[in-house]
């Protein structure tokens, strides 16, 4: 894939939400655009309740144990048989709310892999560490579950600043373009091919075509704009535009 406009529900939406959403929300009965794909991460009682036709259909999380004695948890054979395709992994309400491990990350990227469903790892850093000076060394500490990942294998990147994230504040169209050059030659530098480079945090109608401009950026993961199916079709068709698709 080379580029991706994915929405986030997180802990949000319903059987009723869905099935509306998905009557709205145009691209799911738009022919493919080759090494383009749009989507939602839903509930994981959402991922099987709706035909989401051409658009993709994600989990937010996924276990980061083989299937067996693991009360509550969805491995990932269990989203390769709810028919998921892709898996976000590392969401900085995981890293920093539910105390999820760069060790962690790793194992449900591993999962995913394994199971045939494409691996979407989020990475950002906290205001402090930002101030800190210290972005470069936060993204190669969590660009560290990564190595999980052949040279070959498929997989994407979100860049998500924690402060960007719900705070309708989105990051710089300059602070982007400085994360994505470093993650992308970061990337290259170990080998690997075109990584679809995602960014989350506030994305907005009133910002996509700003950030779609830049070159490192080839999607987006968007949360609170993706609950509306009109608003995140706005978003979609910015960046479709944006990059001549
Ligand atoms: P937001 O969330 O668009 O509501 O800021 C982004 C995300 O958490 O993926």
């Amino acid at each position: 894939m080379k580029c991706l406009v994915l929405g986030n529900w997180k802990s949000n939406g319903d059987a009723a939400a869905l099935k509306t959403f998905l009557a709205d929300f145009a691209p799911v009965k738009r022919a493919l655009i080759d090494g383009y794909r749009t989507g939602l991460a839903v509930p994981y009682h959402l991922i099987a309740a709706g035909d989401f036709g051409s658009a993709w259909v994600g989990a937010q999380n996924v276990s980061a144990f083989q299937p067996g004695a693991f009360t509550g948890e969805i491995s990932a054979q269990m989203l390769t048989d709810m028919g998921t395709n892709f898996g976000l992994v590392g969401h900085s309400e995981r890293r920093h709310l539910m105390g999820e491990s760069v060790a962690q990350t790793r194992d449900k990227l591993a999962n995913l892999k394994e199971n045939q469903v494409y691996p979407i790892l989020c990475v950002g850093e906290t205001l402090d560490e930002r101030k800190q000076g210290r972005l470069h060394e936060i993204l190669l500490e969590q660009l560290a579950a990564l190595d999980v990942f052949g040279t070959a294998d498929a997989f994407a990147v979100a860049y998500e600043p924690v402060w960007a994230i719900g705070t309708g504040v989105a990051a710089t169209a300059a602070d982007v373009a400085e994360a994505h050059r470093f993650l992308r030659t970061t990337l290259q530098e170990r080998g690997y091919g075109h990584v679809p480079l995602m960014y989350g945090g506030s994305v907005k109608p009133a910002n996509a075509a700003e950030l779609a401009a830049i070159d490192d950026v080839h999607g987006f993961l968007v949360g609170g704009a993706s609950l509306d199916a009109a608003t995140f079709a706005d978003i979609d068709r910015l960046f479709l535009e944006a990059k001549g698709l």
